[in-house]
């Protein structure tokens, strides 16, 4: 019972890593309180939690909204007690070529995916600061480090949360707040199941362990980040990637014999 008397934020709770975080979050003695734009999957992921014997509530919120995320935390505050573990996952994407990139799409994809993490962490970052304390853990994506293409606006959201918990991990150390992130590759989520069949082929032979990865792989590293276990480690991004940004030169069939 590692998050025992924890009280945990997960944003995009409602499915794929948010959702796998939230139960095993909860199976670990935290209280969890969903927050996502789908309110109906997140009140029955609540119900299925507290069926189990755990604790949670569900709020729809919009991560873009700092109004809407401020209300989250109050609310979170007033009826669970406190704050201790920000876990600002909510993302989308949208998949264009560069040259076509829909600059609508730009600012929707950097409003959730970069402004919404900015926004849940500095205001669960002030409830910490009063509390004395806390875990903030953000989702990046190993497409914060590699150009992958059709995603312009992705990747770009995906290499500022990197630099957001860098710098959030240098200015909140003195508040006894850890900040780190979460780069994960291609893990089975409804976000890769839209892929088209031959995009998902494309990048699984980019994955030296040769599959996607699930998402309770990503959750363990997540609990692991907001564990004690964890307490010295700080501004640091953590892939979850069988491998991928390992990856440069390699062969998928394992012969050794490398294409030149
Ligand atoms: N699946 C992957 O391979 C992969 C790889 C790298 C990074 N990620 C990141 O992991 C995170 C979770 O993605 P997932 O794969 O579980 O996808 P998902 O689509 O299953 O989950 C994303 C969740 O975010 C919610 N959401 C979207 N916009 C929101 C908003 N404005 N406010 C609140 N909630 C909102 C959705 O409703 C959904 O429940 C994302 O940040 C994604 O970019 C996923």
């Amino acid at each position: 019972m590692e998050m025992q008397d924890r009280t945990v934020i997960v944003t995009g709770g409602a499915s794929g890593i948010g959702r796998a975080t939230a139960l095993l979050f909860a199976a670990e003695g935290a209280t969890v309180a969903l927050g996502d734009v789908e309110a109906d999957a997140t009140e029955t992921l609540a119900r299925e939690i507290v069926g189990r014997g755990g604790r949670a509530i569900a709020v729809r919120v919009d991560v873009g909204d700092a109004g809407q995320v401020q209300a989250f935390v109050d609310r979170v505050v007033a009826d669970l007690g406190k704050l201790d573990v920000m876990f600002a996952n909510a993302g989308i994407a949208h998949s264009a070529p560069f040259l076509e990139h829909p600059e609508a799409q730009w600012h929707r994809v950097l409003r959730v995916n970069l402004t919404g993490v900015f926004l849940c962490c500095q205001i669960a970052a002030r409830q910490m600061v009063r509390q004395g304390g806390g875990r903030i853990i953000a989702t990046a994506s190993i497409n914060g480090f590699r150009g992958v293409e059709n995603l312009v606006g992705y990747n770009v959201a995906k290499a500022g949360v990197i630099e957001l918990t860098r710098t959030m991990a240098v200015e909140l150390a003195q508040h006894q707040i850890t900040v780190n992130a979460i780069a994960p590759a291609q893990i089975d989520t409804r976000l890769t199941r839209s892929l088209p069949d031959e995009a998902r082929a494309r990048r699984l032979a980019r994955i030296p362990m040769g599959r996607f990865g699930e998402p309770e792989e990503v959750a363990r590293a997540a609990l692991f980040l907001a564990s004690d276990d964890a307490s010295y480690v700080t501004g640091h991004t953590l892939a979850v990637d069988g491998g991928y940004l390992a990856g440069g030169l390699w062969s998928a069939s394992g012969t050794g014999r490398l294409p030149t």
